[in-house]
């Protein structure tokens, strides 16, 4: 029996490292999610059947009771609302942590071995963390409180002072673990840290922090799969780990920013959207097109690059804008898909979005592979996206998206802004190129100007 389960448990890791090598490509993602999902099923059904914890019915039951629950929140949940819903399933993971590790040391009741004393003290307190600033993130992000930045007097002091806590009380309970006090005020202090934690960073960086509670998770699970003993909750919870750090830090590159800077930094903005403006209080006006007239200078051009972002998501524009693509590319333009890696409000967000609408992978290009061709290009065709094409990121130190590298639409020889008004984007950063001489402002929906326009090429 512990062969089957060992050799069950080294299946399921190794399906884990290669769903997670899988997600890296948006081709093979699927796939990968099919076998991350083959492999935690085999976890778990192994894990209760041969430890004899539960019997197979009641395997059965929370399973199904569990997995419907995920399933219809999942399918409900609108693409834009994805990071709360990833904040939320990241507490999750920190409560089960903490639940499994109380009840560990629970049942040892001071029997335990020195090793497992500490895993306990450190599944309780990362995955209480993980839990509490997890739920502030989601609220943060759901605008059940205020996106900006809270900062107490003496915020630093306050969470050196939690995190010294929390090691003296670790310390009580490694020498006093019949003593219950000891673990429970771990888990406080370790619950106020992480409201703590997470209030001072702005809505703006919030799906950095998302990604970093993830990767607590991943370690929150690690250190109880030592408690358990439990070889595949190790890896898996460590793969976890390892992958959300990783993202951690490739957002943080994205945007040009430090981790340090993002949790210590308190320069998040708000998420609200203000108004573009034109920077001095000089009046600059914008030239207005319709989707008719973007219709007749498509007649006229050769090669559009299409650059998605957020209002894209919004507006559930992907469909109609691959057909208005296939329109495009039917009279003979070369079309192309220019992707930021934080165009959205996640990792991926508009890779997903095009996948969805069936984009085929080949005219998708990455920013570093596409900033070159925007000089030899006709057309720009912006599409919902604003900080990802904003130019004062090249030149303006005082922007809060200073720094950060953009597309470079604006050395195509037409460039078209299809949005709603002249407001601002996520970084609330007026952009100049709106009055740009050869921009041409299309307001409106992004999903009801592209069907205008799908409709006017059509005619044509
Ligand atoms: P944004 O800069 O946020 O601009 C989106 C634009 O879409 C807005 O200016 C808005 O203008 C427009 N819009 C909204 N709804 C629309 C609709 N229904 N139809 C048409 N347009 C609509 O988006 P972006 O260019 O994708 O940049 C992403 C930003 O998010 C960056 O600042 C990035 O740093 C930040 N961020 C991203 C991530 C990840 S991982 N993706 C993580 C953290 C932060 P109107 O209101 O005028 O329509």
């Amino acid at each position: 029996m512990i062969y089957l389960e060992q050799f069950s448990y080294l299946l399921a890791s190794v399906l884990f490292i290669i769903a997670l090598k899988m997600l890296g490509s948006a081709k093979t993602a699927r796939k990968g999610m099919q076998y991350a999902m083959f492999a935690m099923a085999l976890a778990i059904v192994i894990t209760l059947i041969i430890s004899g914890i539960v019997g197979p019915i009641q395997i059965i039951i929370g399973m199904v009771v569990g997995g419907l629950i995920g399933g219809v929140v999942a399918k409900r949940i609108e693409m834009t609302s994805m990071p709360q819903m990833v904040a939320l399933f990241n507490g999750f993971g920190g409560i089960a942590s903490t639940l499994v590790a109380y009840s560990e040391y629970l049942r040892y009741s001071g029997a335990e071995t020195m090793d497992v004393r500490v895993t306990v003290i450190l599944s309780l307190f990362i995955g209480t963390v993980t839990l509490t600033g997890s739920l502030i993130a989601y609220a943060k992000l759901q605008g059940v409180m205020p996106g900006r930045p809270i900062v107490l007097p003496l915020h630093q002091l306050l969470n050196l002072l939690l995190v010294v806590g929390v090691v003296i009380f670790g310390i009580m309970n490694v020498m006093e673990p019949s003593v219950q006090m000891w673990a429970i005020l771990i888990i406080a202090t370790a619950a106020i840290f992480g409201i703590t934690f997470v209030i001072p960073i702005g809505g703006a960086d919030m799906p950095v922090v998302i990604a970093l509670l993830n990767s607590y998770s991943g370690l929150a699970a690690s250190a109880t799969g030592f408690v358990l003993s439990n070889n595949v909750l190790i890896i898996a919870g460590a793969l976890v780990g390892a992958s959300g750090l990783i993202l951690t830090q490739l957002m943080c590159d994205a945007m040009n920013r430090s981790l340090f800077n993002v949790l210590f930094g308190a320069v998040g903005t708000d998420d609200s959207t203000g108004d573009a403006g034109t920077g001095g209080g000089e009046q600059k006006t914008v030239t207005r097109y319709t989707a008719e007239d973007v219709a007749m200078i498509m007649d006229t051009v050769q090669s559009v690059i299409i650059v998605p972002g957020y209002g894209l998501a919004v507006a559930q524009a992907q469909h109609v804008l691959h057909e208005m693509g296939e329109l495009l590319t039917a009279k003979g333009i070369d079309v192309k898909y220019a992707i930021h890696p934080v165009a959205g409000r996640m990792p991926g967000h508009m890779n997903v979005l095009l996948a969805e609408a069936n984009v085929p992978y080949d005219v998708l290009y990455e920013m570093d592979d596409i900033n070159d061709d925007f000089q030899n290009t006709d057309v720009a065709l912006i599409i919902g996206a604003n900080d990802v094409v904003n130019p004062s990121a090249r030149t303006k130190k005082d922007s809060p998206l200073y720094g950060m590298p953009i597309l470079n639409v604006d050395y195509a020889r037409t460039v078209m802004f299809v949005k709603r008004s002249m407001g601002a984007g996520f970084a609330g950063e007026a952009n100049p190129l709106f009055f740009d001489d050869k921009t041409m402002m299309v307001f409106g929906d992004a999903k009801a100007v592209i069907t205008g326009l799908v409709k006017a090429l059509k005619e044509e």
